[in-house]
């Protein structure tokens, strides 16, 4: 046995994560690219399905397809319940007592367009300000800046210090009586810095201004208990916590979606239609407006299920393990530095090489079966921020190990050699 393969059955001891069982639940981790192993580092763009993902939507079309909410029929009962079924997960999942506080999305860039255009919209008046960081997501900006040209509210930033932390003074000193609203990342997928959301909340509060997290990278990595974090709005990605594309969920407090207009019409959100009025459906089904995708929510509640039974805590340890361990073994690999290194960071590892481009890196990297992303990754003024036009970004899953993240190193030996860096 290797020393690597010795500190992984220890890792896989200590944090109670059986990596190498876990690894058999991920049917696409198992094959070549380019002759090698894949080495799957590409996490937080999408990560992999675990089988149970797969079967519930291979079970969903072959036993139960059916519309949701409309037939008396068994079909129809069956999907229905297994819909539904997925909200009492997420709510579990994120410790939300209320399962009517859990909306289905297409995603984290559909939940923040819904409380942007539905609940902050008609409340901003010119001069009000809404308030982002620079370290956030492009879907996490672009709302907001429409947002402002729309109603002549005003767009504040909070800057990154030069660890790639956010500068916590600079956020709460821009936090005053003209804060209408705040809306933030917990982690961000660029840097992996984790930022300190509960006094960002705390201050927003004071001011009287409701707080919307990005959760897209925290809820795959770290455990999140909404009511606890006290935040407003919660917005979170399916695909990137081990479920399908195209499905997502925004998780509000319940007096913050009572004030928030429907941001898109049509059938299912309303309870009565005529044309001397229509009376909206309750909370939630007001905000799903149209058939959903039931295939892809059932399969979500199996990916949290499946979260649920390896512990969170026991995935970020393990992840943790291996962030330290990488970001060992290249902070020795000359002409890399890496972008981000805050004291609070998930599952990120952020680099540039001197002289090489990120997308030669990425590219040589997957001549190795080593599947990183390379680019802005939808967060450009993170990139302005550090005067770089892309990095090079190895993110972690549940799934990885610490062999790969020394894979990860050698390969980068190769890059270097190659380019005689
Ligand atoms: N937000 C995704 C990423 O960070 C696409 O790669």
């Amino acid at each position: 046995m290797s020393n690597a393969a010795v500190s992984l059955a220890e890792t896989a001891k200590t944090n109670s994560l059986d990596v190498v069982k876990v690894r058999k639940d991920f049917p696409a981790l198992h094959q070549q690219v380019h002759g090698k192993p894949l080495v799957y580092l590409d996490n937080a763009a999408t990560t992999q399905k675990p089988r149970a993902v797969i079967d519930a939507i291979t079970h969903y079309y072959c036993n139960d397809n059916a519309n949701v909410h409309r037939g008396v029929h068994a079909l129809s009962e069956r999907a229905t319940a297994a819909y539904e079924g997925t909200r009492d997960i997420i709510a579990r999942f994120f410790g939300v007592p209320d399962n009517r506080c859990v909306v289905f999305t297409r995603g984290t860039t559909e939940s923040i367009n819904l409380v942007a255009e539905g609940y902050v919209r008609p409340m901003l008046k010119p001069g009000d300000e809404i308030i982002t960081t620079q370290m956030e997501h492009h879907s996490n900006i672009v709302p907001w800046q429409i947002l402002a040209e729309k109603t002549g509210a005003v767009l504040q930033v909070a800057p990154i210090q030069e660890d790639g932390s956010l500068d916590l003074d600079a956020t709460l000193a821009l936090i005053g009586e003209k804060t209408r609203f705040v809306a933030a990342a917990y982690i961000s997928n660029a840097l992996g810095t984790v930022n300190p959301v509960r006094e960002i909340i705390r201050a927003a509060h004071d001011a009287g201004a409701r707080v919307l997290l990005d959760g897209a990278q925290a809820a795959p990595h770290k455990a999140v208990n909404i009511v606890e974090l006290d935040c407003d709005f919660f917005a979170f990605s399916g695909h990137k916590v081990y479920g399908p594309t195209g499905i997502g969920g925004l998780i509000g407090k319940m007096d913050a979606l009572e004030e928030m207009q429907p941001y898109q019409s049509g059938g299912d959100m309303i309870r009565r239609v005529s044309f001397s009025g229509t009376e909206y459906n309750d909370i939630p089904y007001r905000f799903e407006a149209g058939t959903p995708n039931i295939a892809d929510t059932i399969a979500l509640g199996a990916a949290l299920e499946y979260v649920e039974s390896l512990d969170i805590a026991c995935i970020a340890a393990h992840e943790d393990a291996l962030l330290r361990h990488a970001t060992r073994l290249v902070s020795g690999i000359p002409g890399l530095r890496i972008v981000g290194s805050a004291r609070q960071k998930a599952a990120v590892l952020s680099f540039v090489f001197d002289g090489i481009h990120a997308h030669d890196v990425g590219t040589i990297l997957d001549t190795e079966g080593i599947a990183v992303r390379a680019g802005h990754h939808c967060s450009m003024p993170v990139m302005e921020r550090f005067g770089l036009p892309a990095t090079a970004r190895a993110s972690l899953a549940l799934y990885n190990t610490l062999e790969e993240m020394e894979a990860l190193a050698g390969a980068l030996e190769k890059v270097r050699d190659i380019f005689g860096a």
